[in-house]
């Protein structure tokens, strides 16, 4: 048995399988795909889940992998033994209705004893209870030694996880020697000490579960196996866990030396350098594949692994973000089988830094008030609102307080916590509620026996209906009389009402003699359009049949600004990569305002880039169409869709030639030609995480030229300029210009100061043979204070001078102290903190100068007065 590498070992193992014809895949992402009862990707076969059920044809019928997992039902155990990580890779061969057990068997014997060379006597097997077959043949066309084979329960040898293929399965165990045992006479495979390990799991995959426990037979018997590439290191390494083999262990070296501490030297910061090394593997495999931290799911699970690993630095004395500097170390030894890392490093590291310093940020306060109230508290339960407060207030994870006071062997009352969680919930729920237009959305309104809205102003904006309702507080009304505010409703409109982020039209209903103004449109959820009016004439009732006549320029507008809204999308994810997603949208007459997911603020030439494509796709006249089409077809198109929105069966699908395909029900211009231009206006962070680009096209273009030219017209008029383009080199000129007249006021006022010091000196009173100087001076800086005060200190060593400056209703006072006043026992910091007092104020510092702010104006004199018997307290004789 020879030592191999980590990254060998992997390389080994599928060369092997490739030479007994397995194709060779790279290990899928850690995101499921279409699998929604995984988070993450656990195993090997997990992605290939359709290939063993015949849903999907694989490309070959015999596959190897080594694929990237995560497991984190144990999250808390991990670092605090050595056994539990979070991340790990899976090396496997897998057989779609094509060899069995078998093969499965014989291949795993020579993979272990010739290319591993494990010794023979070390190797033990294991096997489902009532497996006579697989005993069969490893003990006659394998030639393992019958004695060497256990027969265990459902519990250990019956592989399933989640829903999909599952079945009995064999094991195979390395035997760590004698020295590794628990000592129990029953001591053996399947024993829970460290002697027995089990690498390697053959699973005979012959049922589907269907998550109800049904187990259908698979029409074809499937091979999936799993070995653990750490724990196969582990042996080959001759090492007891995962954190000394080879690549790991230059993780944690790299963590060690920033902490400057030795692992094994203390358990306590070893139970932190483990928590570190293997969440830093995790997260950077998992931002790698395109998870972002979130509040929830996938995005949780990083975001908390993220947090834990933080947290456990700041145990280890690092006082800085370090992680994204760790990430350098985990790419580096993976990049040989993981060449997207290094394509992805930038990205990966810079999430990291800006997830570590937000939590900072928060982190520090939060462990302060925890502290304090881990120390007050005489009980071994933290009170649920605590827990809330800390949450709500400094962002203070849950799981990160329950771990914290877990170690000081307390709980946290979490039923009153998710109490409290869900009223501030349905607080925010509610206070959205009454915001605006939504409040037509409640089930207030009596709309009895109204069908439906039928919609046609994808098509026109002007059309023909018939008044349904008229409503008047809720109320059903027959008709409206002059400036009533009603809602009117229609059987079809070519109104839009507000959804998607796409405000609701405006125009006016009319039948040629009464007439009411559309204000504002919106949707019940019984797809009843609801038309806010304002009566301009009287004379519409239930029955009329009226022209509807949306705001045409107004919808123009609208339409560019959303069909620019997809065209932002588009350029976005080209020029900052996929993870962008759109997180919220407000499209109006004025301006699109886009908010979508990416970590950092966009730089100049980003935004610039963004800004282009956008025109180019503008400039090139490209057609916009929309389609109505079955949701599995619309998802071939490789439609964009709402994140965690659900749809219907059919969809409607907007196209921008091949630039943008989004699911929307919006309603956009037919060719982009008809944007005019587009221009960026704004770019701001809305959340961490989450970024707000505005945005304006077509007359909102002009608008903002001609805002732009006003601006500069103003400028160049204050400045007295005949030409604009002179404005640059004015303003550089008025600039230096006024920092020179600074600097020239400033002379001018230390040359007062000095003055009115040296007039100062004339009243000077002598206490225990200190010279006191004291003054009071309006319109004064404190920036003033301090040069009279250094004036004073090098003129007359022996003396304390108090100064007093009133600006604006504000009062500073200054102490300051000369070397032999100092040596004589004044402190600056002392006698300002005396003086303010009297005046209701406060302040310190440093015993040659010190200041403070008073709140009395009216006792400045009095606090000044005071500076006698307070220097003379202090003297010593
Ligand atoms: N899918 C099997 C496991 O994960 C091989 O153990």
């Amino acid at each position: 048995m020879k030592w191999t590498g980590l990254n060998e070992l992997r390389e080994k193992y599928l060369q092997f399988f490739e030479s007994k014809g397995h194709l060779r895949l790279p290990s899928f992402s850690l995101v499921p795909n279409g699998d929604k009862s995984l988070l993450l990707i656990n195993s090997g076969m997990a992605p290939m889940k359709k290939y063993f059920t015949g849903e999907v044809t694989p490309p070959r019928n015999r596959v190897t992998t080594c694929q990237k997992c995560i497991r984190t039902p144990d999250i808390e155990r991990v670092g605090i033994t050595a056994r539990h990580g979070t991340y790990f890779e899976m090396l496997g061969n897998f057989s779609f209705g094509d060899y069995f057990k078998h093969e499965a068997t014989a291949w795993a014997w020579e993979f272990c004893t010739k290319v591993l060379e494990l010794p023979v006597e070390r190797i033990w097997v294991s096997i489902y209870q009532d497996d006579d077959e697989a005993f069969d043949i490893w003990t006659k066309e394998v030639g393992v030694d019958p004695s060497r084979i256990v027969r265990l329960g459902k519990e250990d040898n019956f592989w399933e996880h989640g829903t999909g293929p599952c079945g009995p399965c064999s094991e195979l165990y390395f035997d760590r020697g004698e020295e590794y045992g628990c000592g129990s006479p029953t001591c053996g495979v399947g024993c829970d000490c460290d002697r027995y390990v089990e690498f390697w799991n053959l699973v005979f995959s012959q049922f589907d579960n269907d998550g109800q426990g049904n187990y259908t037979p698979l029409e074809h018997k499937n091979i999936d196996t799993g070995m653990g590439l750490e724990r196969l290191a582990c042996i080959m390494q001759g090492v007891d866990n995962l954190f000394l083999v080879d690549t790991v262990q230059n993780i944690m070296k790299h963590i060690s030396k920033i902490a400057g501490v030795e692992y094994g030297a203390d358990p306590k910061t070893d139970i932190s350098l483990r928590v570190v090394t293997d969440h830093i593997r995790s997260t950077t495999f998992m931002i790698g594949d395109g998870v972002m931290p979130s509040n929830e799911g996938r995005g949780y699970v990083l975001r908390r692994l993220l947090r834990r690993a933080a947290r456990h630095g700041r145990l280890l004395g690092i006082r800085r973000p370090f992680l994204a500097e760790v990430c350098d170390t985990v790419i580096n030894e993976n990049q040989s089988a993981y060449p997207e890392l290094v394509e992805k490093r930038d990205f990966i590291k810079k999430l990291i830094s800006v997830e570590e310093e937000n939590f900072d940020r928060t982190i520090d306060q939060g462990l302060q008030i925890l502290g304090a109230l881990i120390e007050n508290s005489e009980k071994k339960i933290l009170s649920g609102a605590e827990a809330f407060r800390l949450n709500d207030t400094y962002g203070f994870p849950l799981d990160l307080t329950k771990e914290i006071i877990a170690e000081k062997g307390m709980t946290v009352d979490e039923s009153e916590f998710q109490r409290l969680l869900s009223e501030q919930r349905t607080r925010a729920r509610n206070a959205r509620k009454n915001a605006g237009a939504d409040a037509w959305l409640s089930e207030s309104v009596d709309l009895d026996g109204i069908p439906a809205t039928e919609f046609t102003g994808y098509a026109t904006l002007k059309d023909t209906a018939r008044i349904l309702a008229i409503l008047r507080d809720g109320e059903r009304v027959e008709s409206a009389e002059m400036n009533d505010d009603v809602v009117v409703v229609l059987d079809r409109t070519p109104f839009y009402a507000e959804s998607g982020g796409q405000v609701g039209d405006t125009g006016f209903l009319t039948d040629g003699a009464g007439r009411f103004a559309v204000l504002d449109t919106t949707k019940h959820h019984s797809g009843v359009f609801l038309h806010h009016c304002h009566v301009v004439v009287e004379g519409l009732s239930v029955g009329s049949e009226v022209e509807c006549v949306v705001d045409g320029i107004r919808r123009y507008n609208i339409m560019r600004n959303h069909t620019a809204a997809h065209l932002l999308q588009a350029a976005l994810r080209k020029v900052l990569g996929t993870h962008v997603e759109q997180a919220g949208q407000l499209v109006d007459g004025q301006r699109v305002r886009f908010d979508f997911t990416h970590f950092s603020a966009l730089t100049k030439e980003e935004t610039a880039r963004v800004e282009e494509i956008v025109n180019d796709e503008i400039l090139s006249a490209v057609q916009v169409t929309s389609t109505e089409m079955p949701i599995e077809e619309a998802k071939k198109l490789g439609a964009m869709a709402l994140f965690g929105e659900k749809y219907g069966d059919i969809v409607r699908v907007v196209q921008a030639g091949e630039f943008s395909t989004e699911f929307c029900g919006g309603t956009h211009v037919n060719n982009t030609a008809r944007l005019g231009l587009f221009k960026i206006i704004s770019e701001s962070s809305v959340a961490s995480g989450v970024r707000r680009i505005e945005g304006v096209t077509g007359r909102g273009v002009l608008q903002h030229m001609a805002e732009d030219a006003k601006t500069i017209q103003d400028a160049s008029s204050a400045l007295k300029l005949n030409n604009p383009a002179e404005l640059p080199e004015a303003c550089e000129h008025l600039l230096s210009e006024q920092k020179e007249l600074r600097r020239e006021l400033e002379k001018a006022n230390a040359r007062l100061a000095n003055w009115q010091v040296d007039g100062l000196f004339d009243s000077a009173e002598m206490v225990k043979g200190v010279k006191i100087i004291t003054g009071s001076f309006s319109s004064t800086t404190a920036d003033a204070l301090r040069t009279m005060s250094d004036r004073v200190r090098e003129n007359a060593p022996n003396s304390v001078a108090v100064f007093a400056a009133i600006n604006d209703g504000k009062a500073v006072l200054s102490a300051t102290a000369g070397k032999e006043a100092q040596q004589k026992g004044c402190h600056a910091g002392n006698i300002v903190r005396a003086a303010a007092k009297v005046a209701g104020g406060n302040g310190g510092g440093k015993p040659d100068f010190a200041m403070a702010g008073a709140k009395d104006l009216t006792k400045i004199d009095e606090a000044l007065a005071a500076v006698n018997t307070i220097v003379s307290e202090m003297v010593k004789e």
